[in-house]
């Protein structure tokens, strides 16, 4: 079973994905956590689609509680955080207690932020159920909620104590989630792994389709970056900045999208934005930038947005914690397998290729 290790400094954690891995939730929580008392917090649709079988799987070893919050962004709230406080509290959960995310990277977000901050904070652990949660957001310690209309404003690094990806979750998501999740993928073939980016291109058709062992060795290539970046740079002071790839773009339509695009496809259509980019300083081969959209195109993802005006996702772009001296700087790759930071880039080059994402 492949077994990823987030090479933190005194507190290291694994990171194990295998289809089928709930069965054995039970004992690799036991191991990994001296809880005994766990609160669940789940999203509506997960708990009545997989619910039974974690409880089923966690046996009589652990005394359970659950709170089950609505699907969708809108949970990573205070609101809704203090309702799991108030769970947390009915519950008698201490610090000898553990919070368990069962969902996607909405509820992992939740749940960990309540983790975190509950009674200062007790162990967390994380079995995510989107392919988005299983690359990407249950690896690393961000946890957050989205507070005065700005996404992850209010948050912590909280790492969890164990992470179960079981890919056979997978088999239940919608087919648009997991295009979603496959941007995410995509991305970390083009900042840090060619080889990986080759197979995507191969197994596209059965990635999409949703193949069981294809998409779980997907996962845990993934995981192992990440855990390597996260390893080095746990708060994000440099090279785990490489991850935003795609994103700087990306959360400006996310945002003004108003909840139609999902956080892969708002990715995707970064990601696009940022090749351009990259073929214009002179980057990336015009070849690469196509084997890049080639990839997206055939997970389905969006290679156009229209609706919103260029003014209006520039003035989000610049909102974004990375615009220095009022010049934009975007992560950007020097060939499909390798990011850096790169110079900054003029409003008007900006510009020129957002217009290209909003009209066909
Ligand atoms: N912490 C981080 O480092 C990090 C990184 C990336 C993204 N995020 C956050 O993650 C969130 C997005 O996560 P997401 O894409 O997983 O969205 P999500 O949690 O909203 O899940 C998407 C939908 O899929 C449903 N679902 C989940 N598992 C399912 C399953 N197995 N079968 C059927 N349906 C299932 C959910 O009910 C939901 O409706 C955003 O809030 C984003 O900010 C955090
Ligand atoms: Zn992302």
């Amino acid at each position: 079973m492949p077994r990823v290790v987030v090479p933190l400094a005194g507190r290291p954690y694994d990171v194990r994905i295998a289809p089928g891995l709930l069965a054995n939730a039970g004992r690799l929580i036991a191991r990994a956590t001296r809880a005994r008392h766990l609160l669940i917090v789940s999203d509506r649709r997960v708990d009545s689609l997989h619910g039974a079988a974690l409880r089923r799987a966690l046996g009589r070893e652990f005394r359970i509680d659950r709170a089950v919050v609505p699907a969708g962004e809108a949970s990573k709230s205070l609101a809704v955080a203090e309702r799991l406080y108030g769970a947390a509290r009915d519950a008698n959960l201490g610090r000898d207690g553990a919070v368990l995310a069962f969902g996607g990277g909405v509820v992992g977000d939740l749940a960990g932020f309540v983790a975190a901050t509950w009674q200062r904070g007790v162990d967390f652990l994380l079995v995510p159920t989107t392919l988005l949660s299983q690359v990407d957001s249950a690896v690393g310690g961000k946890v957050a909620v989205n507070v005065g209309g700005i996404k992850n404003s209010v948050g912590a690094f909280h790492q969890p104590r164990l992470v179960l990806a079981d890919t056979d979750l997978l088999a239940t998501l919608p087919r648009r989630e997991l295009a979603s999740g496959l941007a995410e993928v995509v991305k970390y073939g083009m900042i840090a792994d060619a080889a990986l980016f080759t197979r995507l291109e191969r197994e596209a058709g059965e990635l999409s389709a949703g193949h069981p062992g294809r998409l779980s060795r997907v996962v845990a290539d993934c995981c192992r970056i990440k855990a390597r970046i996260v390893g080095e740079d746990e708060r994000e002071s440099g090279v785990r900045t490489l991850l935003n790839y795609g994103h700087t773009i990306g959360h400006a339509f996310e945002a003004v999208a108003g909840g139609r695009l999902r956080h892969g496809e708002a990715v995707a259509l970064g990601m696009r934005g940022a090749a351009r980019l990259a073929v214009g300083v002179g980057w990336l081969s015009e070849g690469d930038r196509e084997r890049q959209d080639t990839l997206l195109d055939r997970f389905r993802l969006p290679a156009r947005f229209p609706g919103p005006r260029v003014v209006e996702l520039l003035a989000k772009i610049k909102q974004d914690k990375k615009v220095r001296d009022r010049r934009l700087r975007f992560v950007l790759t020097r060939g499909i397998g390798s990011a850096s930071v790169a110079p900054p880039i003029e409003d008007a080059e900006v510009r020129r290729v957002l217009a290209a994402l909003l009209h066909s």
